[in-house]
C-alpha cells in the first residue's frame, strides 16, 4: 500500500513538472513583455526566441531580421538582437533600438510605462510619450502599425 502511494505520488509530481515545462516552452518574447506589464507591440513581428534571467531581469529578444518602421512621424529601427533589463513597467539599459530624430539615429535606452503612456528615453535626456494603445499589436517591419491601411489603399 505504501509503495503504491509513493509510485502514485511520483506520477503526480512527474505530470506536474511536465506540464510546467510545456507551459514554459510556449512562452514567447511577447508573453514576457506582457508579464512585465508591457504591450506586445514593443517588439515588431518576427521574434523567434528570447532569453530571460528572472533573477536580474536581463532580457534578450531575437528577431528574424532587422526591422524599421514609423510610429507617428518617428522612424524606429530594431536590430535583430535586442537586449535590456526588464522589470515591471521598466525596460532599462536597452540596446538595439534606435529612433531617427532630425536625420540622426539615436539609441533608445529606456522605455517606462506610466499608467497608459509609454515613455521612450533617448540617451537618458530627451523622451517621447506614446499611448499604450498604440502598441496592442506588434508592428510589422516596413509598414509598421499601418499595414492594413496600406493594403486598403493599394500600396
Ligand atoms: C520574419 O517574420 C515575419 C513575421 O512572422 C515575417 O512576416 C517575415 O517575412 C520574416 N522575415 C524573414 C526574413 O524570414
Amino acid at each position: 500500500m505504501m509503495r503504491f502511494s509513493i509510485i502514485f505520488l511520483c506520477i503526480i509530481v512527474y505530470v506536474t513538472v511536465a506540464d510546467t515545462i510545456r507551459v514554459q516552452e510556449k512562452l514567447s518574447a511577447y508573453d514576457i513583455l506582457e508579464q512585465y506589464d508591457f504591450p506586445v507591440g514593443l517588439l515588431p513581428k518576427g521574434a523567434t526566441d528570447y532569453k530571460l534571467n528572472p533573477n536580474n531581469g536581463k532580457f534578450t529578444a531575437y528577431l528574424n531580421q532587422t526591422c524599421s518602421f514609423y510610429i507617428h512621424s518617428y522612424e524606429l529601427r530594431y536590430k535583430s538582437i535586442i537586449k535590456g533589463v526588464i522589470s515591471k513597467d521598466k525596460l532599462a539599459k536597452l540596446n538595439g533600438v534606435s529612433v531617427k530624430v532630425e536625420l540622426v539615429w539615436l539609441k533608445i535606452v529606456e522605455v517606462t510605462r506610466i499608467s497608459d503612456e509609454l515613455e521612450f528615453s533617448v540617451l537618458g535626456i530627451a523622451s517621447a510619450d506614446f499611448g499604450v494603445d498604440n502598441f496592442f499589436e506588434s508592428p510589422q517591419c516596413g509598414c509598421g502599425f499601418h499595414c492594413n491601411n496600406l493594403q486598403k489603399i493599394g500600396l
